[in-house]
C-alpha cells in the first residue's frame, strides 16, 4: 500500500466516523423538549457508601427519614451527618417559611422572592428555552433559600376549564406539556434541587379530589395522562415525584402498585424518590409495599403519620421486612448526595430576588401573553396620537402572587397593569382609573380565600363611573377577567362565567368608546362571546409574575410584540367541552374519562365542534406566511426522524416571533384517533421583511398509539398527513409521507 492509499483510508475512516458523531448528535436533539442541559441522571456511584451509612442507623432513625418532621422537612440523622430533607412549594415561586408546626406564615423579612408566571403563562410561550430559563431561575431562588426540592412542576392535564388549578398546569396537550416540562426540570436540576414533578397521577380535577375514584380506558392514560411524566422521568430524570390525593382504579394514588411500582420503578425505572402530597396517604404496610417513599402531612402530630410509630409497630408484627425500609432510606440517601446536600463540597448557592431573575419573568411574561382579537388595528396604542387614556377594572390594580387556598410567594415586586402603563407611557398623557366592577359574593365570610360562591349581583355606581370616565378618553383599557380566590386549588369553579358583572361593565364601556381595548387576567378559559361581540381589541394574560404589569403595558405600547398561543381550547359554551360532553365530570365517587383520548382540541376537531378560540391559537401585531413544506424523504422506517422543512416569512411592518405547530393525521390508522394530533412545533424570530428555511424534527416513533392488547406502542405502517398551522384550528398546508 503506498502513501497516498494510507491517506485515503485514513480520511474515510474519519468522514464515517464524523457521520456517525453527527448522526448521534442529530438523534438526541430529535425531540423539541430536549435542551442544552446534559441529562443527569441520578448517580449510583454513593451506593457503596450509602449502604456502609445504612448499617450504622438504627431502625427508629430510618422510619424517621420517611415522614414529615415539620410541614416541609423529613428528618436527618444528625450524629451521621445527614441533614434533613428540606421541600418548597412551589410552581408560582419560593413560598415564605412556615412555622415548623402550623401553616402560619413565620413572618421573616427574608423569604421574599421572584414572582414567576404561573403554568398557565410560561406554556402559553411555547418556548422551551424559556422553561428550561424559568427552572434554572426558579432553582437558584429555592437553593438561595437553602431548600432540597421544589415541589413543581406541576403538569397535570387540563381536562376540564373548571378544575381550579388549571393556573398552574400547562396544557390540555401531552406533546406540549412535556416539552415544557422537561427542560424547565433540567433548568431547577441543574441548580442542586430536585424537582418533585407533581401531581402523579390523573388529578385533573379538585372537586372530591381527596376521594375520588378515576376510572379511564389503558390507552388514554398512556397517550394523554401519563406522557409529560414520562419525559420528566426519563429524558429530564427528575429526582421525586408526588404521589396525588385522589385514586385511580380503586387504589389511592399514594398506594397505587399499579401507577408507582408497574409503570414508575419498573417501566420507567425511577431512581429517585416518591413524596406523597400533603395528607394523601392512608395506610402504612400498603402504601410502603407499592411504592411510597416518604409521606407528608397538614397535621401536627408528626409521630402519628402512617410511616412513622404505625411503621414501627407493622415492622415488630412482621408485617412489613427490614429490607423494604432500607430500600426506601436507600433512595433517599441517594437524592441527597446527588443534590450535594450531604457532602455539599460544590454545592451551587444559588441566588434570589436578583435583577436577572426579574428580567427573566419579564421574558416570560412578555411571551405569554396572547393577542386574541385586533380587528380594528387599535392595538398597539399609538402613544402620539393621544393625550389621555382611561384605566378600568379592579384587575388593573390587583396583585396575583398571593391568594385563593395554597402556595403563593411573597415577593417584593409585582408590577399592576396600572402601575406598568404608568412606567410605560409618556408622561404627557393623562391616565385615569375607574375601578368599574369589584367582587361580590353570596356569603359575607371575608376570611374565606377562596371557595365562596359568586353572587350575580352587580354594582352599577361602579359602571357608571367607568363609564363617565371612558366617555372623556381618547382610549380606554379594561383590565378585567378572574383572580386568585376565583381560581384556586382546592375547589373547581361552577361555571365558565366571567364573573362580577363584567360582561355588563364591558358592553356599556365600549359603546361609548369603541377605541376600547379588553384584557383578560385569567389563567384558565372562561366565556368570552360577549367581550369578543363588544370588543375589537382583546388581549389574554395570566398571573403572570413579579414583572407582569411591565410586560402588559409594553404589548399594548407595542415595544413588544405579542407571541403566545393558548395552551388550551377556549371552547363557546363548556357544554361543548369534552369531560362535560360526555356528562362525565365531576362524578362522585368515582369519575369515568368518558371522551377518552379526545380531550381539548382532539375532541373540538373530531366532532367538528367550533371553539371560540382554538388550541394553539394567538395573532401578532405582523403577518406570516408560510411556504414550500416539504420533509426530507417521503418514506421512513420506525426509528428515523421525520425532518420537516418550510419557509416562514414576515410580510407585515413589524419584527416577531411565530409559533409554527405541525399536526399528524392517520387517516389509514385501524384504531380510533383524533383528527389530528400535535407532534412538533417552533418558536421562530424572524424579522419584518424577511424569511426563515425552518426545520422541526419529529421522531416516527411519537406517531405510535398505545395498543392495548399488546401492551405496547405501535407505530402503524400507511400514511401520515403532516399539517402545519397557526393553530390546531388554521392549517396552512400538508405534506404526505409514508411509514414502512
Ligand atoms: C398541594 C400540593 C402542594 C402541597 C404542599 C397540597 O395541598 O396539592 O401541590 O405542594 O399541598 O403545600
Amino acid at each position: 500500500m503506498n502513501k497516498y492509499n494510507v491517506y485515503i483510508i485514513i480520511l474515510i475512516v474519519v468522514f464515517i466516523f464524523s457521520a456517525c458523531q453527527f448522526k448521534k448528535e442529530e438523534k438526541k436533539k430529535s425531540n423539541s423538549y430536549e435542551t442544552t442541559i446534559q441529562t443527569k441522571s441520578i448517580s449510583l456511584k454513593f451506593d457503596s457508601k450509602i449502604d456502609s451509612i445504612i448499617s450504622l442507623m438504627t431502625l427508629e432513625e430510618k422510619v424517621a427519614m420517611l415522614h414529615g418532621n415539620s410541614m416541609f422537612t423529613s428528618s436527618g440523622v444528625e450524629r451521621l451527618g445527614i441533614p434533613e430533607l428540606k421541600m418548597t412549594d412551589g410552581p408560582l415561586g419560593i413560598r415564605e417559611e412556615l412555622h415548623r408546626d402550623s401553616w402560619a406564615a413565620l413572618g421573616s423579612t427574608n423569604d421574599f422572592a421572584t414572582f414567576f408566571p404561573a403554568g398557565g403563562g410560561l406554556s402559553a410561550t411555547w418556548n422551551s428555552e424559556l422553561a428550561e430559563i424559568y427552572g434554572k431561575s426558579i432553582g437558584a431562588e429555592a437553593r438561595a433559600r437553602n431548600k432540597d426540592i421544589l415541589l413543581a412542576p406541576a403538569i397535570n392535564i387540563v381536562r376540564t376549564p373548571l378544575c381550579g388549578r388549571t393556573f398552574e398546569y400547562f396544557s390540555e396537550d401531552p406533546f406540549l406539556n412535556k416539552s415544557m416540562a422537561v427542560p424547565y426540570i433540567k433548568g431547577v436540576q441543574s441548580q442542586d434541587v430536585g424537582v418533585c414533578v407533581k401531581h402523579f397521577a390523573v388529578n385533573n380535577q379538585e372537586t372530591n379530589r381527596g376521594t375520588v375514584d378515576v376510572l379511564m380506558s389503558e390507552r388514554t392514560l398512556r397517550e394523554i395522562y401519563l406522557p409529560a411524566f414520562k419525559a420528566a422521568v426519563i429524558n429530564a430524570n427528575a429526582y421525586t415525584v408526588m404521589g396525588a390525593y385522589n385514586k385511580f382504579r380503586g387504589d389511592y394514588l399514594c398506594e397505587n402498585k399499579y401507577l408507582l411500582n408497574t409503570i414508575l420503578r419498573d417501566e420507567w425505572d425511577f431512581k429517585g424518590i416518591v413524596i406523597s402530597d400533603w395528607a394523601a396517604v392512608h395506610s402504612t404496610v400498603k402504601s410502603l409495599k407499592n411504592g411510597l417513599d416518604i409521606e407528608m402531612g397538614t397535621i401536627t402530630d408528626f409521630d402519628n403519620y402512617y410511616l412513622a410509630k404505625p411503621l414501627l409497630d407493622s415492622l415488630a408484627a412482621g408485617k412489613i421486612d427490614k429490607q423494604t425500609i432500607d430500600k426506601k432510606v436507600k433512595r433517599i440517601l441517594r437524592v441527597m448526595y446527588n443534590l450535594k446536600s450531604i457532602d455539599s463540597t460544590g454545592r451551587a448557592k444559588g441566588s434570589i430576588n436578583t435583577k436577572g431573575h426579574l428580567t427573566n419573568a419579564y421574558k416570560i411574561a412578555s411571551e405569554s401573553i396572547i393577542l386574541l382579537k385586533n380587528s380594528e388595528n387599535i392595538l398597539p396604542i399609538n402613544t402620539s396620537k393621544i393625550n389621555s387614556i382611561t384605566v378600568i377594572g379592579d384587575n388593573a390594580t390587583r396583585k396575583h402572587a398571593a391568594g385563593g387556598f395554597g402556595a403563593g410567594v411573597k415577593t417584593k415586586t409585582e408590577i399592576t397593569p396600572l402601575e406598568g402603563l404608568k412606567n410605560s407611557l409618556p408622561k404627557e398623557i393623562e391616565i385615569n382609573y375607574a375601578q368599574g366592577y369589584k367582587e361580590i359574593y353570596e356569603d359575607d365570610d371575608k376570611s374565606k380565600t377562596y371557595g365562596r360562591k359568586i353572587s350575580n349581583k352587580i354594582d352599577t355606581a361602579l359602571i357608571d363611573e367607568a363609564v363617565q370616565a371612558a366617555k372623556k378618553s381618547d382610549i380606554t383599557v379594561i383590565f378585567a377577567g378572574s383572580n386568585r380566590s376565583v381560581e384556586s386549588e382546592a375547589t373547581d369553579r361552577e361555571n365558565l362565567n366571567l364573573p362580577f358583572g363584567q360582561d355588563e361593565l364591558i358592553k356599556k364601556v365600549t359603546e361609548v368608546n369603541p377605541n376600547t381595548i379588553v384584557v383578560i387576567i385569567a389563567a384558565a378559559p372562561f366565556n368570552l362571546k360577549e367581550v369578543e361581540k363588544s370588543t375589537s381589541a382583546l388581549l389574554w394574560s395570566w398571573f403572570n409574575g413579579s414583572e407582569a404589569g411591565n410586560a402588559l403595558a409594553d404589548v399594548i405600547i407595542g415595544k413588544v410584540n405579542p407571541s403566545g398561543k393558548l395552551p388550551w381550547t377556549i371552547p363557546v359554551n363548556l357544554s361543548d367541552s369534552p369531560a362535560h360532553a360526555t356528562n362525565s365530570f365531576p362524578g362522585s365517587e368515582t369519575v369515568e374519562y368518558k371522551e377518552g383520548i379526545l380531550v381539548g382540541y382532539r375532541w373540538f376537531d373530531t366532532k367538528n365542534i367550533k371553539p371560540l378560540y382554538p388550541f394553539g391559537y394567538g395573532l401578532s401585531y405582523t403577518n406570516f406566511e408560510y411556504s414550500n413544506l416539504k420533509t426530507d424523504k417521503q418514506e421512513y422506517s420506525m426509528d428515523e426522524i421525520i425532518k420537516v422543512e418550510f419557509i416562514l416569512k414576515n410580510t407585515g411592518t413589524k419584527d416577531g416571533k411565530e409559533i409554527a405547530q405541525l399536526y399528524v393525521s392517520a387517516p389509514e390508522s385501524t384504531v380510533v384517533k383524533a383528527t389530528k394530533e400535535l407532534k412538533g412545533f417552533k418558536k421562530v424570530f424572524v424579522k419584518k421583511g424577511n424569511a426563515k428555511t425552518v426545520t422541526i424534527s419529529i421522531p416516527a416513533k411519537e406517531l405510535a398509539y398505545y395498543n392495548e392488547n399488546k401492551k405496547q406502542w405501535v407505530v402503524e405502517p400507511g400514511t401520515y398527513i403532516i399539517k402545519l398551522g397557526t393553530s390546531s384550528k388554521n392549517i396552512k398546508s400538508n405534506v404526505t409521507i409514508n411509514i414502512k
